[in-house]
């Protein structure tokens, strides 16, 4: 099991089985489907990620997701996450979720800030992309403030729940990276 990132407020850890609640409770939050045009998630589904989230080796390919919880109040409020391709594994496809009570604080950003600096020394990577629909302007606010750049941005790439969504992608170099540190 990866050790547990500690950031200012947050623990990011490897997910149990006993998260399944408060992951099931973010995970279909009306607002958050809304946001991304997704469908709900099931408790079959739910429980057979987590558990395999559990197991995974601390090198392992694939998604990896860190659960979220305040230092000073543990229990879920979120989740970020990195898809590391076996075939690539110097690149990394990112995303984030938050408990629509606990957005607003910051959470996510700083959590993902943490994300970004575990691929770039632990894992070694060379570029971290995300992507989300063109309006989740929450999502888009959270991938410049980690200092990503706009690479692309789509026509009606995307059919969800009945219409064409336009999509956009954000990605950041480790050297991008490091300099901005050096540069804060
Ligand atoms: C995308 C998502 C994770 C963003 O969450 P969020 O809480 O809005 O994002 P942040 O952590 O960046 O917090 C945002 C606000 O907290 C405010 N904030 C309050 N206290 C703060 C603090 N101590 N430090 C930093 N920011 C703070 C900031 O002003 C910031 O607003 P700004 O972006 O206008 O500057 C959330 O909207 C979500 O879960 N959406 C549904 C799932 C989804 O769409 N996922 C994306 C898939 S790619």
């Amino acid at each position: 099991m990866i050790p547990p990132i500690l950031t200012e407020r947050l623990t990011l850890r490897t997910p149990t089985i006993e998260d399944l609640s408060g992951y099931l409770a973010y995970r279909n939050e009306p607002s958050a489907l809304a946001a991304q045009m997704m469908e709900i998630t099931s408790e079959t589904s739910a429980r057979n990620f987590l558990h395999s989230q559990s197991q995974l080796a601390p090198d392992a390919f694939g998604w990896r997701m860190f659960a979220i919880e305040p230092r000073h109040n543990p229990g879920l409020i979120g989740e970020v996450g990195v898809f590391i391709s076996e075939d690539n594994p110097e690149k990394g496809d990112m995303g984030w979720w938050m408990s629509a009570s606990c957005q607003g604080q910051g959470y996510a950003t700083e959590a993902a800030k943490a994300l970004v600096a575990w691929c770039f020394t632990a894992r070694k990577m060379h570029r971290l992309t995300a992507q989300c629909l063109a309006a989740n302007a929450t999502s888009r606010r959270v991938m410049r403030k980690l200092g990503m750049r706009l690479e692309s941005q789509t026509v009606e790439s995307r059919f969800l729940a009945g219409l064409w969504h336009d999509e956009v992608g954000y990605a950041i170099l480790r050297h991008e990276w490091t300099k901005s540190l050096q540069s804060s």
